[in-house]
């Protein structure tokens, strides 16, 4: 973990700005070109169960919701997920942003449950840690993760990835609730 500040939501931008894979594209997320799959996975229980955020309850508010998100800049860190089979069809979102307190670099994903299970969430985020460490220039030891605790198959993704839950503890989510929560680090062997 870095000293405070070290990573700026401000400063930096997401790069490389597109990742390729055995079997998926990485693509920096367009608003336009995006925003139906985000609002689709937003709005569904499945993918949202252990995401801290308060469901949204039509489709308006949750368009009104990603179109204030991208104006705040939200989606800056964001790479979109595509089959190679199937290019146009977005399937799942990655993540790869300096946490607030900016010591180290968060990584996280949604996918789409139909994707669910195939090892697509474990091929996206290892490659967006690895190229991200490489091009925007942070060693891989900076990278964390935060779970909901419950998220079994979110913390073996990262366990796959390279993580290891360091601590739990108990954080304010937006619905005005608690909710117990997994604390990953970069696991100091990890090379690959
Ligand atoms: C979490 C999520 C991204 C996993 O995607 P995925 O593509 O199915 O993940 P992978 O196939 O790469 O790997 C899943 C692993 O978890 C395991 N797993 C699945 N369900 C599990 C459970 N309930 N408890 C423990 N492990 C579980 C799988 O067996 C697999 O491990 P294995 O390869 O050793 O067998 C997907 O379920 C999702 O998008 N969920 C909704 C959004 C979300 O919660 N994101 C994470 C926020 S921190």
């Amino acid at each position: 973990m870095a000293a405070h500040d070290t990573y700026s939501r401000e400063a930096m931008s997401l790069k490389p700005l597109a990742i390729r894979t055995d079997r998926l594209i990485l693509r920096k997320m367009l608003f336009e070109r995006d925003m139906d799959a985000f609002v689709k996975m937003r709005m569904d229980p499945q993918v949202m169960q252990f995401i801290g955020m308060p469901p949204v309850k039509t489709l308006a508010e949750c368009r009104t919701e990603a179109q204030k998100k991208n104006t705040n800049q939200d989606f800056k860190f964001f790479y979109s997920i595509f089959p190679k089979e199937e290019d146009q069809t977005m399937i799942g979102l990655v993540i790869m942003r300096p946490m607030p307190e900016g010591d180290t670099m968060e990584v996280g994903y949604w996918l789409m449950p139909p994707y669910w299970g195939k090892g697509y969430a474990t091929e996206a985020a290892s490659a967006v840690c690895q190229a991200c460490a490489e091009a925007m220039d942070f060693p891989l030891i900076d990278i964390s993760a935060h779970v909901m605790a419950g998220n079994g198959a979110s913390r073996r993704v990262l366990e796959k990835v390279g993580l290891e839950v360091t601590r739990s503890s108990s954080m304010d989510v937006p619905n005005g609730k608690s909710v117990d929560v997994w604390w990953l680090n970069w696991k100091e062997e990890t090379t690959r």
